[in-house]
């Protein structure tokens, strides 16, 4: 069975969407095949709309097309890798990086971390619930390896996706700050 995650085959039909993140207008190509393509995530802007004092080097983890570390490196002083595992959301992610001619950015395939070699002091992610329990640990367990000390993990989960037994799990390796919850979304930031 395909996900819109996987590789697939599906016909391409790319389009713009805009969308309202913290009262500013952003427009972001989108394609069949990607994650939220009619309009940005309720939970990928509450996480954005929390986070409030970046500064340093970000990784977004599963970037569909680009959301995430566009509007972090368009609004802090920052600088910016992302990863996915689907070819079609990096092939977008650059494109919508050209489109705002934030060329700065590097965008490389990668099943979780597996070709991560950069340490980062933010990693954020709204992760790939879809893909199962144990790739989100994975990805969320998986980040602390790639922080810096004092780095910090962002995350959205939703509530009737397992928020609390992930934050459960996860209470055995970060200190975990629950910053807001809304509409069974919860952002949490997790530091070591
Ligand atoms: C919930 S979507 C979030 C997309 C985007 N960050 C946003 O907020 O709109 C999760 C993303 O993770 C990607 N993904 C799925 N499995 C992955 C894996 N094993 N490694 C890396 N990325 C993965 C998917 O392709 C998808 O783009």
């Amino acid at each position: 069975m395909d996900h819109y995650f996987t590789n697939n085959n599906i016909k391409s039909n790319i389009k713009i969407i805009n969308s309202i993140i913290n009262e500013k207008q952003y427009d972001f190509f989108v394609d069949n095949g990607v994650f939220s393509k009619n309009n940005v995530d309720y939970g990928t802007k509450l996480l954005l709309e929390n986070i409030k004092e970046i500064d340093g080097k970000i990784l977004d983890v599963g970037c569909g097309y680009g959301v995430i570390g566009i509007y972090l490196k368009m609004n802090y002083n920052c600088t910016v890798d992302m990863i996915d595992i689907n070819k079609r959301a990096i092939h977008l992610s650059r494109k919508n990086i050209d489109k705002y001619k934030l060329n700065d950015i590097t965008v490389f395939e990668s099943d979780a971390y597996i070709n991560v070699t950069n340490k980062y002091d933010y990693i954020i992610t709204n992760p790939p619930i879809r893909a199962g329990k144990e790739k989100v640990l994975e990805i969320l367990i998986g980040a602390k390896e790639f922080l810096n000390e004092n780095g910090k993990l962002y995350f959205v989960i939703r509530k009737d996706q397992g928020a609390k037994s992930i934050t459960e799990h996860l209470k055995a390796y970060y200190n975990l700050n629950i910053l807001t919850k809304s509409k069974g979304f919860w952002i949490i930031c997790a530091e070591n």
